[in-house]
């Protein structure tokens, strides 16, 4: 495939440390055979997340010299709420530390507004797919969440444009089960993350907006990945070749009554994330009220000035088009060579990450001996490169019977951050794969030595299964 060179030069480097296979066994050992807890300098390429980990842009650090710091009514404040206007669409914005901030504020509110109108005895929230914070939230709030993607994106070897899409008929089938009343919200992930960074077609928010208002549900929209989402609808979706990036976000925005967002991924800054309303002033209002004592004061929510202004700059250069097809390029690039080295991974790649599947790479490691985790550990191993599970690990227990659930897919992700790798380390990471291939059948299953009881997989520690 064709590369496409990098929109940017390089201003300012950060050397990063290059480590011994040695020191990186006994850091894996140190951290219990799990990433999250290995310190950064101890790893070469960090692919764990592309969240917070962007380079930001000569114009967004100019914009971080122009912070006002002011407590109430700074100026980036209102720079910030203009740019969601004009680019999104939408009437209110309050800033929030990050994604999860935002669905903090908002999902009590939703299921508030439920009840109030006799509804929400037994909350749900259905969503292509919960985001794991965006579970966490909803789950906190005594709701239940339902993921409704398409089967299609369970298969990983089978190409599909939109394995991020709802599946309609088990949309409508889930609305009904649970009774319309009882449906707080419907959240549209876009990209669909735990797919693999896997777009959702215009046509499809369009039909979930359709069934939504039927029943007089609302919709968010959780934006993390919005302008990639954007950049494969151009790409892919019929009548949209000739459209910019502008208008489609304008578009998919129409198909939504609020957003979360965590702007550490598509508009490239390190902290920040938002909610915004598209025109409901009383549920604005009833957000600021959590705002104040969870955030902060709704014209810093939980951000500095500073970071307000970057963050407006960054919502206006993710959705630069050269941007977008670089980046998308290079994550495919990635993929593309993986693929050729045969290493399996989920058909098409999408926009962040590529998402190895592990259960065909392992296929002697059960599932509840954590195939994608083993996989992260031989990767570091072999080469000092952090990537991320998104399995039964992260999945965990049943709530009720406490027995280990077992995932659909057993995925290893690696994320790449925004502006900061070249093709360069993108070839280093398949050669590490090409020798890790070799190997596969020595890599062993992991069983814990400490689980926590929530959100485990941060800060779980492990062990390989065959050491007493
Ligand atoms: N929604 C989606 C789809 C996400 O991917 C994330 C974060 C959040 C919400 C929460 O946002 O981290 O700013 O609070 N995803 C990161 C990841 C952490 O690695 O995929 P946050």
């Amino acid at each position: 495939m064709k590369r496409i060179p990098e929109p940017f030069r390089i201003k300012m480097v950060e050397n990063i440390r290059m480590t011994t296979r040695t020191e990186r066994e006994a850091a894996l050992e140190a951290a219990g055979y799990n990433p999250f807890l290995l310190p950064s300098d101890m790893v070469y390429i960090d692919l764990l997340t592309d969240s917070g980990t962007g380079s930001m842009s000569n114009q967004q650090w100019a914009g971080m010299m122009m912070g006002d710091e002011a407590y109430a009514g700074s100026r980036n404040y209102y720079h910030l709420v203009d740019k969601v206007k004009e680019l999104i669409g939408y009437e209110y914005t309050i800033p929030t530390h990050q994604g999860r901030g935002a669905e903090q504020i908002l999902f009590p509110v939703l299921i508030e507004k439920k009840k109030s109108k006799g509804g929400a005895e037994k909350p749900v929230f259905i969503s292509n797919f919960h985001f794991d914070t965006t579970m966490a939230h909803v789950e906190l709030n005594h709701a239940k969440a339902i993921n409704v993607v398409t089967e299609k994106a369970f298969d990983t070897g089978g190409y599909y444009d939109w394995k991020g899409n709802f599946d309609l008929d088990l949309l409508r089938q889930t609305i009904k089960e649970h009774g319309e009343n009882n449906v707080v919200a419907i959240i549209v992930t876009v990209t669909c993350n735990s797919t693999g960074g896997q777009p959702v077609s215009l046509a499809n928010m369009k039909a979930v907006y359709e069934i939504a208002k039927q029943y007089d549900i609302p919709v968010v929209i959780d934006s993390a990945r919005f302008c990639e989402n954007a950049w494969f609808i151009k790409q892919r979706e019929k009548g949209y070749e000739d459209k910019s990036i502008k208008e489609i976000v304008r578009e998919m925005y129409q198909y939504g009554d609020m957003l979360t967002m965590s702007a550490k991924k598509d508009p490239m800054v390190n902290i920040g994330g938002l909610c915004s309303v598209r025109s409901d002033e009383d549920l604005f209002n009833e957000v600021k009220v959590y705002c104040i004592p969870y955030e902060g004061f709704v014209t810093y929510g939980g951000l500095a000035g500073r970071d307000m202004e970057a963050l407006a700059i960054g919502l206006e250069e993710g959705m630069d088009e050269n941007f977008l097809s670089y980046r998308i390029n290079q994550v495919t690039y990635l993929g593309e060579q993986l693929r050729k080295a045969g290493v399996p991974i989920q058909y098409p790649v999408g926009g962040h990450a590529v998402f190895v599947d592990a259960k065909l790479f392992l296929p002697h490691i059960p599932s509840d001996q954590f195939p994608a985790q083993a996989l992260n550990n031989a990767l570091y191993v072999e080469a000092g490169i952090r990537s991320v599970e998104i399995g039964s690990l992260l999945l965990g227990r049943d709530q009720d019977t406490g027995k280990q659930k077992e995932s659909p897919m057993e995925l290893m992700r690696l994320a790449i951050p925004r502006r900061v790798y070249t093709n360069d380390h993108m070839d280093y990471v398949v050669e590490a794969f090409i020798e890790l291939k070799q190997r596969a059948a020595d890599i062993r299953g992991l069983t814990f030595t400490y689980e926590p009881p929530v959100l485990r997989h941060f800060m779980a520690k492990l062990k390989p299964v065959s050491e007493s």
